[in-house]
């Protein structure tokens, strides 16, 4: 069997990560993970369930208790067997999301959960510290980068297209505030490894950004060729 390949792709909200993370999984034959989905399921159930996002000793419970499960193609995520991919997405569970991420009990296991997915498949993993944190040793670092007008402008996108309503400058201004808590946090903090290439997607198109991630895969990896189609 050949070694299994781990791709981190890191960065801020907005910057692509989802949607080139997806691409670049179906061109290598690896698994998707977006793990800030993850975050999101368990600010999902402190919301639900009443728990002050800065109650850590719960949260820690929380995150010690859920299941979290990535189905059909890792595209629904499950919490506690609930399919939960629709109402993971809303600015609230996001802001939310980001609170609960700063919580360094909540992050262990997490990233307990990602390490063990690794351990069977090749992955691209997209996060906040998979390069840093979850994969010191992963095969391919990226941190995927792009201005806040930009990355505020894709999630109005995001939201259109779900039917979820949203308020731009509301958006922007949830995305700084977000980042800037993300980037702040004495745990694994938003942070480009010092192996990472960092790419600005700000002017690329989606096509552009994942010929230039499999191009790297190529370099990085020695079998790479064999993987990439
Ligand atoms: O990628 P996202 O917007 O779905 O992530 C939601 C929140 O989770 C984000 O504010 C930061 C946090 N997060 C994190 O701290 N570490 C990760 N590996 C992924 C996400």
């Amino acid at each position: 069997m050949s070694k299994r390949l781990i791709v981190a792709i890191d960065g801020p909200a907005g910057a692509g990560k989802s949607t080139l993370a997806r691409r670049v999984a179906l061109r290598v034959g690896a698994v998707y993970i977006d793990t800030g989905a993850m975050y999101r399921a368990i600010a999902l159930w402190a919301i639900r369930t009443g728990i002050p996002l800065d109650d850590s000793h719960r949260l820690e419970a929380l995150a010690k208790n859920a299941s979290i499960e990535f189905v059909a193609g890792n595209d629904r995520l499950l919490l506690n067997g609930e399919d939960v991919t629709e109402a993971i997405r809303t600015p609230e569970v996001a802001s939310a999301a980001s609170e609960v991420a700063a919580v360094a009990a909540v992050r262990r296991a997490m990233v307990d959960i990602q390490r063990e997915i690794a351990a069977r498949a090749s992955v691209v993993m997209e996060g906040r510290d998979i390069g840093t944190v979850v994969f010191p040793d992963a095969d391919v670092k990226i941190f995927l980068d792009a201005n806040s007008e930009i990355r505020a402008q894709r999630r109005a996108d995001e939201l259109a297209e779900k039917k979820i309503p949203f308020d731009l400058d509301r958006l922007r201004q949830q995305i700084e505030e977000r980042d800037s808590r993300d980037r702040n946090r004495a745990a694994s903090p938003l942070l480009q490894a010092q192996d990472a290439t960092y790419l600005d997607s700000s002017r690329l198109t989606p096509i552009e950004v994942e010929e230039e991630i499999l191009r790297i895969i190529r370099t990085k990896t020695s079998n790479g060729k064999a993987l990439v189609h």
